[in-house]
């Protein structure tokens, strides 16, 4: 989610929120706003667009004085990019103004509460709801701002790091974080509120980090009280002397934005799954789903159009859908699909991925099936975006902003996405038992922690790299669920280190390409023990009586390739049809640090844009 910056002290607030919203622009973000306390009143300015351009529209719209303000970069998860749903937000009095990054799941029935109560709503966002929510107990209880804050935070399901003031109390923000960000500036009798410390490392190094579900009253003039949410607990409030430059915050401490965007995928996956995958309640809501779920229910088959990860994402559903939902799935290059006159009927259901949404490819191609009768569901992961507004319905992968053009986090919350939809469908199906369709929710709900193991691996992988960052060529091979994961390991390694690589089913080896085998050629093998384990583990005798180097992925305990391979990087065990979401994290971290030791320009890829908007 994006970036928010707020500001209590003796300076004037405007050109340091400025300032500091054109440093978070880094995050990705469709649109921008800022709310200032002159005194008397707050002035709002708020647009669609950069923060250039917010710029522009507050020299028209509004005077820019005040020591208090709150500002504002936008990625929509709920209500388009535009002006109405761009941040900050007013309660319906005016007398709060509210900013947020996150997600509030459980929006819709807070919002039919309120309007029961006569709450109007100007936008189509989850954060206004939040800060009518806090309007409300504020007024029905007679409590001050900070204490309505706290009550309602209980009543909410998601995430969420949120400022916001009341115009009747000016001395004050109240902040609170759960699973975003937010930092807390403490300078001399001033206060800084971000979602990094970019905005306000040239006023002070010191700093504080809510942790999550912790919140803050900053007043002027006194000191910062940390509390917990649920239970309004002291805590300790631990202030941090930042040594990190402006250049490292940036990209949360990492190098590069592919690294930390690899090391955002738990959080990723589980922003995506939040409040669509429901284990106690043995449920998956996805309103998309629901709402045609007679269209997929109904379906000859399914197609799935998409381009380059996206396309690969889509190949790791053929076997989902195939193996859980028993349905017919055909994968296709938008780019093929769009001129090879394909048979298309109104029995079809298309499933168009992208991350950008923008895509020219994919584009056409759902015009095409669109015009042929067939009902298009997109997974995109930009609100608002033209794949997303072309199709009839869809889901959003909540993975953030990705700004490197190698894509990680979009693959991996892509098939998140695709496998509750394949659950949802054999559920509804029958083709799979209420305590198999159980164990595969816990078992997805328990992903992020193990692709937090598998990430464990970034040092050993980092050693592979050195070994063979001079290969010439390299082949991966896979077999099942993990051939896509072989392909998609092979396009990393190519698109930023600019070394050949070729994706190959292992079984396919014998057809041709293992004649291509010999000591100059690294072979990275997905060997993860559920699904044809023996036929794989052949695969790799067969290339090591050819002299060929082998770097395999195997399951955490694996004895039997680990006395073959030359090298082995384990992940934990899961099911079969989720093993890509764990086999993907090495084969990303291996084309990360072949092409850092390379030199090559790891976030911006010679010839490659992050979305191809052009055919
Ligand atoms: C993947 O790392 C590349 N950046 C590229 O193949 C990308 O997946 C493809 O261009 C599709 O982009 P989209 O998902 O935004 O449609
Ligand atoms: N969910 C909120 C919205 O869509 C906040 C999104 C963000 O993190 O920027 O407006």
């Amino acid at each position: 989610m994006c970036g928010i910056v707020g500001y209590i002290g003796h300076r004037e607030a405007y050109p340091i929120i400025l300032k500091g919203l054109k440093r978070l622009e880094y995050r990705g973000y469709d649109s921008a706003g800022i709310a200032l306390y002159d005194g008397n009143d707050i002035k709002l300015s708020k647009t669609k667009g950069k923060v250039d351009d917010l710029e522009a529209r507050v020299a028209k719209e509004i005077n820019t004085e005040g020591t208090l303000g709150i500002g504002h970069t936008r990625w929509a998860t709920h209500g388009v990019p535009n002006d109405v749903n761009s941040h900050p937000h007013y309660s319906n009095s005016g007398e709060l103004v509210i900013i947020h990054n996150g997600i509030i799941e459980n929006y819709e029935p807070l919002k039919q509460e309120l309007e029961t109560r006569g709450y109007v709503f100007k936008s189509d966002t989850d954060t206004e709801v939040l800060v009518n929510l806090i309007e409300d107990i504020k007024k029905n209880e007679d409590i001050m701002l900070g204490k309505a804050v706290q009550i309602a935070l209980n009543q909410v399901v998601g995430a969420y790091a949120i400022a916001v003031f009341d115009r009747s109390k000016p001395n004050e923000i109240v902040v609170a974080r759960l699973g975003s960000p937010l930092a807390i500036g403490i300078g001399e009798d001033e206060f800084f509120i971000a979602s990094d410390a970019s905005p306000f490392i040239e006023y002070t190094n010191n700093a504080i980090y809510l942790e999550d579900e912790e919140m803050a009253v900053v007043r002027r003039g006194k000191d910062v009280k940390i509390r917990k949410i649920p239970d309004d607990s002291l805590v300790d409030s631990y202030v941090q002397e930042l040594q990190l430059n402006l250049e490292q915050i940036e990209k949360g401490g990492y190098p590069h934005f592919m690294l930390k965007e690899i090391y955002e995928q738990p959080h990723a996956i589980g922003d995506t799954f939040r409040g669509r995958l429901l284990p106690e309640e043995a449920i998956i809501k996805m309103s998309g789903v629901e709402d045609n779920m007679k269209k997929f229910l109904n379906a000859n088959r399914i197609i799935i159009i998409a381009c380059g990860t996206s396309w690969h994402a889509g190949l790791v559903a053929e076997y989902i859908f195939e193996d859980l939902a028993r349905i017919q799935v055909e994968v296709d290059y938008a780019s093929e699909f769009r001129y090879r006159n394909p048979v298309i009927t109104e029995n079809d259901v298309v499933i168009a991925i992208s991350q950008s949404g923008e895509t020219a490819d994919t584009l056409a191609a759902i015009k095409l099936a669109k015009s042929r009768g067939a009902f298009v569901f997109g997974v995109c992961n930009v609100v608002g975006s033209s794949i997303a507004r072309e199709t009839d319905a869809g889901a959003y992968t909540h993975a953030g902003p990705e700004i490197g053009v190698a894509s990680t986090k979009a693959f991996t919350t892509q098939i998140t996405i695709l496998t509750l939809i394949a659950l949802r469908m054999a559920r509804a199906k029958g083709t799979i038992s209420s305590s198999d369709f159980r164990h595969h929710m816990i078992e997805l709900e328990m992903i992020p922690e193990k692709v937090e193991i598998a990430l464990k691996s970034d040092a050993l992988v980092s050693q592979i790299a050195d070994i063979y960052k001079n290969a010439k060529n390299f082949l991966y091979l896979g077999r099942g669920y993990n051939f896509p994961v072989a392909l998609e390991g092979a396009l990393k390694l190519k698109e930023i280190s600019y070394i050949h690589a070729e994706g190959y089913p292992a079984a396919e080896m014998k057809h041709g390409p293992i004649a291509l085998i010999d000591e100059n050629m690294p072979t990275v093998v997905i060997a993860t023990k559920k699904g044809h384990y023996d036929k794989i583990v052949s695969n790799i005798q067969e290339i090591k009586s050819r002299s060929g180097v082998i770097i395999a992925i195997v399951t955490k305990g694996d004895v039997t390739v680990k006395e073959l391979a030359d090298h082995v990087i384990e992940v934990p065990e899961t099911l079969e049809c989720l093993a890509p979401l764990l086999t993907t994290i090495p084969l990303q971290l291996l084309s990360y640090h072949i092409a850092v030791l390379l030199g090559k320009n790891v976030d911006q890829p010679r010839n490659l844009a992050k979305s191809v908007t052009v055919e």
